[in-house]
């Protein structure tokens, strides 16, 4: 039926309105499913793990790119395709974008190979709606302990960059870009807005 995704930096608030999400999808009786990214799937779970541990200083950025990507076609084939084709609802807790955000702009991996990669691990899946939570710099301090997992502890000029790629990102027609300093309950309601304009249940 239909894929909704959600985009931001580290401690943008988007598991919060995922929450919210799903009580509010029950309520209205809809077939849903969500996952997260990397992760999803038994085998994308085990390479979250080698992703997000902190012992892992040595990883490559391709190495990093690849990995997401795996998880990723993964996930796709084995769930998010499946559920899509029995016309159900799927939310994505990150998904292509992060690539192009993290790995493209700032690994500086670029652009072109994140999408062409992602493109032959997805068979050219993309979202229907793409929920972007912004946050500033003081709400990712407070939010982001520098001791938390490999990608947390990149610090702000990572994530800057990281911003840059969203920003470039959220040109697009299925891009919704939310300032997440505002209430939890009416980032929610703008989320829901647009979820009812778009889809019929
Ligand atoms: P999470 O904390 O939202 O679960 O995401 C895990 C981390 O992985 C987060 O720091 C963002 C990062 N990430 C990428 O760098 N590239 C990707 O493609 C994805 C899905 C996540």
């Amino acid at each position: 039926m239909a894929l909704v995704t959600f985009e931001g930096i580290d401690g943008c608030g988007k598991s919060t309105q995922i929450e919210m999400l799903k009580t509010y999808l029950k309520k209205k009786n809809v077939e849903f499913s969500v996952f997260r990214e990397p992760g999803g799937t038994s085998i994308g779970e085990q390479i979250r793990q080698i992703l997000l541990n902190r012992d892992n200083t040595d990883m490559s950025a391709k190495t990093e790119f690849l990995l997401y990507a795996a998880s990723r076609a993964q996930l796709v084939e084995k769930e998010v395709k499946p559920r899509l084709e029995r016309g159900e609802f799927v939310i994505l807790d990150r998904y292509i974008d992060s690539s192009v955000a993290y790995q493209g702009f700032g690994r500086k991996l670029g652009k072109r190979m994140v999408v062409l990669i992602n493109e032959f691990a997805t068979e050219v899946l993309y979202p229907d709606l793409t929920f972007y939570l912004e946050i500033d710099e003081e709400t990712f301090k407070k939010r982001v302990r520098s001791s938390g997992d490999r990608m947390e502890s990149e610090g702000w000029d990572f994530m800057e960059r990281v911003i840059k790629g969203y920003e470039f990102l959220s040109k697009s027609r299925r891009f919704v870009k939310i300032d997440s300093r505002l209430s939890q309950d009416r980032i929610f309601n703008y989320i829901i807005r647009e979820i009812e304009s778009h889809f019929s249940f």
